[in-house]
C-alpha cells in the first residue's frame, strides 16, 4: 500500500477485544438517515434481513433477494461514518457451498462497503464459516432461534426451554467461534443457556431476547421506537412513533381538506 488510510470506523478486532468488557451496543438499520442516528450511538450496526418483514410487509426474512439487503447495505453504509457496518446474508445465498458463500459475501462487500456479514447457523456453518475468515471475509455467526430456518422450526420459538437441547446449542457456539466468527447473535433463546454460552465461548455475544449475561444486546430499531404493529414481548419499547405518525397524518389531513396549507410565497422563502 502506497498510502495509508486512516479507518475511522469501529472495526472487527475492537469488536471482538470487547468480549467480557463494555456491553456492545447495537441496533439494525436499513435507511440513511436513521442509520445516521444509530450510528451516533452504537458500535455496529447491522442491516438485518428482518428488513423484509420490517421495512417490506414479508411474513418471514425467507423471501428477502441479495439485491435487496446490498441495496439497503449501501445507504446504510452512505449515511454512517463510525460504526462497523454489518450486512445480513439473506436465506439461499451462503447455504450451499462455501464457495458460494465466498461468491455472495464478496459481491456484499464490494457493492455495500460494509466491514463484515452475518449468516445464521451453528455447526453446519463452522467449514463455510472458516472458509470465508481465511479469504478475509469478517463473519459475524447467528444461533438460537434462526428466523430463515422458521419453517423448520415451526415458527419463531423460544430456543433451549428443554435443558437436554442445550448441549446442541452450547456446541454450535463452540463450533462458529472455533471456525473463526468474531462475535455471535443469540437470539430467542432462555436466559441461563446464553448466559451459558457466553461464558465458555471466547468471542462476544450479542444477545436479542437472551440474556443481560452477553457481552452486548441488538434489537430491531422499528421495534424499539414503536413503530411496528406487533413488538416481541421482550423488546423494551423507547418511543411511540407508531402513534406520533398516526397523530401527524391525521393532523396534515385536517389540515388539508380545511384548506389550511400555506401557499408558493410562503414556503419558499
Ligand atoms: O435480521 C435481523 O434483524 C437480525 C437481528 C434480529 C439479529 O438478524
Amino acid at each position: 500500500m502506497s498510502q495509508q488510510t486512516r479507518i475511522r470506523r469501529t472495526t472487527v478486532p475492537q469488536i471482538a477485544a470487547r468480549k467480557g468488557g463494555e456491553p456492545i451496543v447495537s441496533l439494525t438499520s436499513y435507511h440513511a438517515h436513521t442509520a445516521a442516528i444509530v450510528d451516533r450511538h452504537a458500535d455496529f450496526i447491522l442491516v438485518g434481513d428482518s428488513l423484509g418483514m420490517v421495512m417490506h410487509g414479508m411474513e418471514t426474512t425467507v423471501g428477502v433477494p441479495l439485491d435487496l439487503m446490498i441495496m439497503h447495505g449501501r445507504a446504510v453504509v452512505r449515511g454512517t461514518e463510525k460504526a462497523l457496518i454489518v450486512v445480513d446474508m439473506p436465506f439461499g445465498s451462503y447455504e450451499e457451498s462455501p464457495n458460494i458463500a465466498f461468491r455472495n459475501a464478496a459481491k456484499v462487500m464490494k457493492e455495500t462497503g460494509c466491514g463484515a456479514i452475518k449468516l445464521e447457523g451453528g455447526r453446519r456453518m463452522a467449514e463455510t464459516i472458516r472458509f470465508l475468515t481465511e479469504r478475509g471475509v469478517p463473519v459475524m455467526a447467528h444461533t438460537g432461534l434462526t428466523p430463515q430456518s422458521s419453517h423448520v422450526m415451526g415458527g419463531f420459538k423460544t430456543q433451549g426451554r428443554d435443558e437436554e437441547s442445550w448441549q446442541s446449542h452450547i456446541d454450535d457456539a463452540k463450533a462458529v467461534a472455533e471456525a473463526g466468527a468474531f462475535a455471535l447473535v443469540l437470539e430467542g433463546m432462555v436466559e441461563p443457556l446464553a448466559a451459558r454460552i457466553t461464558k465458555e465461548v471466547a468471542i462476544p455475544t450479542i444477545g436479542i431476547g437472551a440474556s443481560k449475561e452477553c457481552d452486548g444486546q441488538i434489537l430491531v430499531l422499528e421495534d424499539m421506537l414503536g413503530l411496528n404493529p406487533w413488538t416481541p414481548k421482550f423488546v423494551k419499547v423507547y418511543g411511540q412513533l407508531g402513534p406520533m405518525i398516526e397523530q401527524a397524518v391525521g393532523d396534515y389531513a385536517e389540515d388539508v381538506k380545511s384548506r389550511n396549507f400555506p401557499g408558493e410565497d410562503q414556503v419558499y422563502r
